[in-house]
């Protein structure tokens, strides 16, 4: 049964060859914690009450990064290694007097690509097989740096030990299989040899990697199990192995996207995060970011270098280029930009044009309303079919607080207005260009704010004229 399986996931390191003051569990890839994706691959597996993560190295920030999750936590004060870390979780079992759950599935927080169903495999071969330990491994074209798999004769399944590459003689390349860092173990077996570890070995620490050789000479049956793309199984101890990873991710995310419908062009060259969600037949441009939590719909078209975060744009939604959009939702066929900016809170209707160098800020703008040049929206709300004419500006802050600007439906704003907040425009009205409006303007006026235009016929022609 899956359900005798408590988790522990590894994130105590410091992560050394990052040469980085964040913990290692902490960097990103995909637009996420590399704690956070083994923490989802892990809930596939047993509920959030079943998986602790063993934390140390600046271990307040990273229980603060993913206790929403609702996992549990295992404090490793000192780092003194993997076997080590499970020694703590051993200690806190019984120190809460808890039973251990029958079977430990093991991950490591700096193996990010896992996927579900490679695990539930590994899980089910587990029982099958009733190992001891049960360990996924894989055969890279680049073995360098990981623990190798010793395999008993014999026997296709069965491992005879894990030895690190530290730990190889010297000029011996070691076997081709690498340990992933993943584990199934019988718990009872697990815990009645950890005592065992010793660290005398090249690193000075307690490895949980020796346990296998253990268990062999305990009788106890160790399996491995190879996994079926050596991606999912690659770790990220340097900067360049963690965009290696991000890489493979947002790629994995671009195909996904692709295989609903999606053309992306150029994928290698858009920023997408593993949860962004886009429906068929909309079109992503080269260079676009795609971030977040967001979700874009059918028939779209997203133009080169626009960034999106966290933002929900509807069906047949036009993003020209350059826009950045930021906790914003758009309607259906609204059309952005260029060069827009939508601050967070900016609501655009279905229909709604949002044009060049205009930026909207905690803004309603309703059906079919048109802001298309030069303007800044800022805590205001407009009504359906109205226009907001080049260079308007709602004056919403007098240098201590913000204020509201309403406008109704079916207005329209002179270019280079400015409507000083709070205010409200009326249905139906008309502002004159260039008018400073400190009034409200009830429905259906003409408004005008501007000093009266003199012409002095002449006057140009009679002061040549003077100057001779
Ligand atoms: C480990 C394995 C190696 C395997 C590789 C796969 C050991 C001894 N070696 O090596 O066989 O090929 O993973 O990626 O286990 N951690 C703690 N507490 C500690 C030390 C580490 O929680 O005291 C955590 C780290 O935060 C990390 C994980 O354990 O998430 C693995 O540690 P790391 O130092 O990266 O091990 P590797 O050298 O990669
Ligand atoms: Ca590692």
């Amino acid at each position: 049964m899956q359900n005798d399986f408590g988790i522990a996931i590894l994130a105590a390191g410091k992560g050394t060859r990052l040469k980085s003051r964040r913990p290692k569990v902490l960097h990103e890839i995909g637009g996420q914690a590399l704690l956070l994706h083994v923490i989802a691959a892990a809930k596939t597996i047993a509920p959030a009450g079943q998986i602790d993560c063993i934390i140390g190295h600046e271990a307040d920030k990273v229980r603060a990064a993913v206790a929403h999750t609702g996992v549990g936590f295992v404090l490793q004060t000192q780092q003194r290694g993997t076997g080590h870390a499970l020694q703590q979780l051993k200690q806190h079992f019984a120190a809460a007097n808890l039973a251990p759950p029958p079977h430990l599935l093991v991950l490591s927080g700096d193996v990010p690509l896992i996927r579900p169903e490679t695990l539930a495999a590994l899980t089910a071969l587990h029982l099958r097989e009733h190992a001891a330990m049960t360990i996924l491994t894989a055969v890279p074209p680049d073995p360098t740096g990981y623990g190798r798999i010793l395999r008993a004769q014999n026997d296709a399944q069965a491992v005879a030990a894990i030895v690190e590459q530290k730990d190889l003689p010297s000029g011996d390349p070691g076997p081709p299989e690498i340990n992933s860092g993943i584990y199934c173990f019988e718990t009872a077996a697990l815990f009645a040899n950890l005592g065992k570890l010793s660290d005398n070995n090249a690193s000075g620490e307690l490895y949980l990697t020796d346990i296998a050789g253990l268990l062999v000479a305990a009788g106890r049956r160790v399996v491995a199990l190879q996994a079926d793309s050596v991606d999912e199984v690659l770790g990220a101890n340097t900067i360049a192995e963690m965009m290696h990873l991000d890489a493979r991710l947002r790629l994995a995310t671009a195909q996904r996207l692709m295989a609903q419908g999606v053309t992306i062009f150029r994928p290698d060259t858009c920023v997408i995060d593993a949860q962004v969600e886009a429906a068929a037949d909309t079109i992503i441009e080269p260079y676009v970011q795609l971030l977040g939590n967001t979700r874009i719909g059918a028939d779209c078209r997203i133009r080169s270098y626009s960034v999106i975060e966290d933002c929900t744009l509807g069906d047949n939604v036009l993003v020209r280029n350059g826009c950045i959009l930021h906790d914003a939702r758009v309607g259906d066929a609204a059309q952005i930009g260029p060069y827009a900016h939508l601050r967070p809170g900016s609501e655009i209707g279905a229909s709604a044009h949002v044009g060049n160098f205009v930026e909207t800020k905690k803004v309603t703008l309703g059906k079919g309303s048109k802001a298309n040049h030069l303007t800044y929206l800022g805590d205001a709300v407009i009504g359906a079919g109205t226009n907001i004419g080049a260079g308007v500006i709602t004056a919403n802050y007098d240098g201590l607080n913000k204020h509201q600007t309403t406008i109704g439906d079916h207005v329209f704003i002179g270019s280079d207005s400015t409507l000083i907040a709070p205010i409200t425009v009326g249905d139906n009205t008309l502002i004159a260009a260039g008018s400073t409006i400190t009034e409200d303007v009830p429905a259906d006026s003409l408004a005008l704010g501007r000093s009266r235009q003199t012409t002095k016929p002449g006057w140009v022609t009679a002061r040549k004229s003077a100057r001779k």
